[in-house]
């Protein structure tokens, strides 16, 4: 039977649950009603609940989009553990004193999102105080719809002190691990073993369910055999060997953001545009595996892997390996070259001059938003700065991110530190002049076109200056 640690209380799991929604089994088996269902995709945060892995490592997480097999083995924290009405928690008490708690159904995600921020903090030896900017960063998965954010953020930066609720924090491994229908395999032999011989329709591949639980929260799918790839060694790894980066295809944004963010791989372009990748709660879940598998057009890694020129590791149920470009791996709307056997095991490109990588996403928030638009601009140049290769990627212009070929090759062979502001204006029309966008909610094609001259101009300000040309802020000093 598999387990997993609910307040402090250990329970047991009948296999069939562990297929279920974590928020229905909170509030409908175990009865706790304080986590609340706002959306059920994902993008307000009332749902929110802490949660630490056998390793105690911590994480928020939206319970809306979460199987419970996901959690299984792990220690959960709702609010009703937080504290209780004669003994606060410290943060309830924050937000009581700084009129910061408003109506009953986004609080308690508001909570969940601060206190499991404050544990992740201190799991990893920082301390618990915030600045403005990041308690909006720890906060941006999370909606409150009457406007109140300023009392909330002010309440946010007002606490000071431990975290409280340590025994999150345990390490353990007696919590029984996942089994039955829900399997999370631990190496590549394993999940060799378990796949070979299934018929591909009648079992899910998840990583995250970021977006395979939506069929379920959304449309009351039901997926009654559940292959989790999230704790398979092989694509957990992320390094760099023999002038090579590779990375797991279960590795979450969240680690892939703390990667990019120093040491010798350090890539602005990267973190610049993950940062923005939904919400704490979305990047801690979401892999890049499953942002590639997922096809969709307007996907984040994608453009920036193209521009990159990434290969997919893939393997089939049966344990058959191929190795295939990025460049070949999208066919039509949501189409790829994956045959319904097959899975993506790791991603793989050349260490590149992270100084010649350039990316930006445009959409229409800035926190928690999938893109409009986001461009990516990698130019390689030899010792007299001249470009050897340039690659120009896009996502939110087609039916599937694609490249540029028509910029790339006006940027063949061109000095970049003497390319000129002129010159830089005529590949940025001949980008926007190149894709043919559609029109929908997110912005209309005559948009898209605009935004793709503009992002690939700022990417060559960017290369070619070190620094972005800042838009809005030179039509600011214009007037
Ligand atoms: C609120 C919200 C905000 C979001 N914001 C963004 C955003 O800013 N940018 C963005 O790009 N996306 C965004 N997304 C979409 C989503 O989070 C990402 O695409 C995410 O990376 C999907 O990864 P996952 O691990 O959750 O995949 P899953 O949901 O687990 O899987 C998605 C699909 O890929 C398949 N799959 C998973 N792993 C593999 C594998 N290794 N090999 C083959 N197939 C596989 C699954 O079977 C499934 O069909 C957002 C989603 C939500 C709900
Ligand atoms: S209910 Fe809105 S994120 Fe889960
Ligand atoms: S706290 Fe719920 S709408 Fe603002």
């Amino acid at each position: 039977m598999a387990q997993v640690v609910v307040n402090e209380r250990l329970i047991d799991i009948r296999p069939p649950v562990l297929c279920q929604s974590l928020l229905s089994f909170l509030r409908d088996d175990l009865g706790l009603k304080g986590t609340k269902e706002g959306c059920a995709s994902g993008d307000c945060g009332a749902c929110t609940v802490v949660v630490a892995d056998g390793a105690g490592e911590v994480h928020t997480l939206n319970s809306c989009i979460t199987p419970v097999g996901a959690v299984a083995g792990s220690r959960v924290l709702t609010v009703e553990g937080a504290g209780t009405p004669e003994d606060l928690h410290p943060v309830q008490q924050a937000l009581i004193e700084a009129n910061g708690s408003q109506c009953g159904f986004c609080t308690p995600g508001f909570v969940m999102a601060m206190i499991g921020d404050g544990l992740k903090r201190q799991s990893v030896g920082l301390d618990s105080l915030h600045d403005r900017e990041a308690a909006v960063a720890a906060l941006s998965g999370n909606l409150c719809r009457c406007t109140g954010y300023r009392p909330i953020i002010s309440a946010f930066c007002a606490i000071e002190g431990e975290p409280g609720c340590e025994w999150m924090l345990a390490t353990s491994s007696d919590i029984a691990d996942a089994e039955g229908p829900y399997t999370a395999p631990r190496d590549l032999a394993a999940l060799r073993h378990r796949l070979a011989g299934q018929d591909p329709e009648d079992v899910l591949i998840a990583a995250g369910t970021t977006d395979a639980w939506l069929e379920v929260s959304q449309q009351y799918r039901d997926f009654p055999t559940i292959v989790d790839v999230t704790r398979v060694a092989e694509l957990n790894r992320l390094d760099l060997s023999d002038g090579q980066v590779r990375i797991g295809a279960a590795v979450s944004h969240a680690r892939l953001l703390e990667f990019f963010t120093a040491g010798p791989h350090a890539s602005d372009a990267i973190t610049d545009v993950v940062a923005r990748f939904g919400s704490p709660q979305i990047r801690s879940r979401g892999t890049i595996g499953g942002n590639i598998a997922n096809a969709s057009p307007i996907a984040d890694w994608p453009p920036l892997l193209l521009a990159l020129d990434a290969n997919l590791d893939i393997m089939s149920f049966d344990g058959a390996a191929r190795r295939m470009a990025l460049t070949s791996f999208y066919h039509g709307y949501r189409m790829t070259a994956l045959a319904a056997d097959e899975l993506i095991v790791s991603i793989e490109f050349t260490i590149p001059d992270w100084r010649r990588l350039a990316a930006f996403k445009i959409s229409k928030r800035r926190e928690d938003d999938i893109s409009t638009v986001m461009g990516a601009v990698y130019t390689q140049t030899n010792d007299d700065d001249v470009v050897t290769t340039a690659r120009v990627a896009f996502g939110g212009v087609a039916a599937t991110p694609v490249r540029l070929g028509v910029v790339e090759e006006a940027l063949a062979n061109v000095s970049i530190r003497a390319l000129s502001d002129d010159a830089i204006n005529e590949v940025a029309d001949l980008a926007a002049a190149a894709v043919e966008p559609i029109s929908d909610v997110r912005g209309s094609a005559d948009y898209r076109r605009a935004m793709t001259g503009a992002i690939v101009r700022k990417c060559l300000y960017k290369i070619r200056d070190g620094e972005s040309m800042d838009l809005w802020q030179e039509s600011f000093d214009d007037e």
